[in-house]
């Protein structure tokens, strides 16, 4: 059966996901929200809406946020009493208050709140292990640029942050998705550590991921290549086929 989508934020990857969807006879988008005109200006003005409201006032089966984290905190009371949503700006989620009011909402309407792997890989195995971990530690290299550093005098790679994800979270909302994801993978915001260094001479996104646990001692080394201002080269096509497996599986990872 045809699965319908709306899009919430119209950048890099939601543009991606548009094009991508194109040719997918199973899903189709039915609405798209961003608040820059220009942004949808290509698009037929039947799936464009002036707000979010009115995004959620369409027959939807899936709502896909890849916009900021400030508007998944704007809006999700709106948004999760009609269809079920995918997050993609997760460090919102660093906010206790603000997660368990989400949760509440979302149970209370019998709604999903799925969260997709995204940049990063192994948030199945960091879950399923949660009860045997002793420490998780992020160490994320990306350019300057890459996190929101505009004309930069860093000349050499340059540790920004080191601290609990939970601040990382709240001074890198932009940036630091991976980290939100492993803590609510894991062990929470607070116990999970997050390094943020700024290298000049980088065109990767490098993500160093240590775990210790009873009877376990986890690497893991991720890269890509930035292709968004904010975004490596493997996370629209990650974002698509999570989308791909929520909407034919209902399966994906949930906080609720
Ligand atoms: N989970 C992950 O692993 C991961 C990886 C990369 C990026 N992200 C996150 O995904 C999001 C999108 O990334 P991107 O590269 O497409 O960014 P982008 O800057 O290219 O696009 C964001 C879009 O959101 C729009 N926007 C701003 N305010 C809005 C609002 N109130 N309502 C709707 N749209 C609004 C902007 O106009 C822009 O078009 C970012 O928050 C980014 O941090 C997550």
């Amino acid at each position: 059966m045809m699965k319908n989508i709306g899009l919430v934020g119209f950048g890099f990857i939601g543009s991606f996901l548009f094009e991508r969807l194109k040719d997918n006879k199973e899903v189709s988008v039915k609405a798209v929200f961003d608040p820059l005109p220009q942004k949808t200006k290509s698009l037929d003005s039947q799936l464009v809406c002036t707000d979010l409201a009115e995004l959620a006032s369409r027959p939807l089966d899936l709502i896909v946020e890849v916009a900021h984290a400030d508007v998944v905190k704007a809006l999700l009371p709106i948004i999760t009493s009609n269809a079920d949503l995918m997050v993609a700006s997760m460090t919102c989620f660093s906010d206790a208050e603000f997660r368990n009011r989400t949760e509440q909402n979302a149970i209370k309407n019998g709604r999903k709140i799925f969260l997709p792997h995204g940049a990063i890989l192994g948030l199945d195995g960091l879950r399923d292990g949660r009860t045997l971990l002793d420490s998780v530690s992020i160490t994320t290299t990306k350019h300057p640029k890459s996190l929101g550093i505009t004309n930069s005098q860093i000349t050499k790679p340059t540790i920004l942050f080191e601290g609990s994800t939970q601040e990382a979270c709240s001074k890198f909302p932009r940036n630091v998705n991976v980290h939100a994801a492993f803590a609510l993978a894991g062990l929470g915001f607070e116990a999970t550590h997050s390094v943020i260094i700024a290298d000049p001479n980088t065109n990767k996104m490098h993500h160093r991921i240590e775990v210790q646990g009873r009877g376990l001692s986890w690497n893991l080394e991720i890269e890509s290549f930035s292709a968004g201002e904010v975004t490596g080269s493997y996370t629209p096509e990650s974002l698509y086929q999570s989308l791909i497996t929520i909407l034919s599986k209902d399966k994906g990872f949930c906080i609720v």
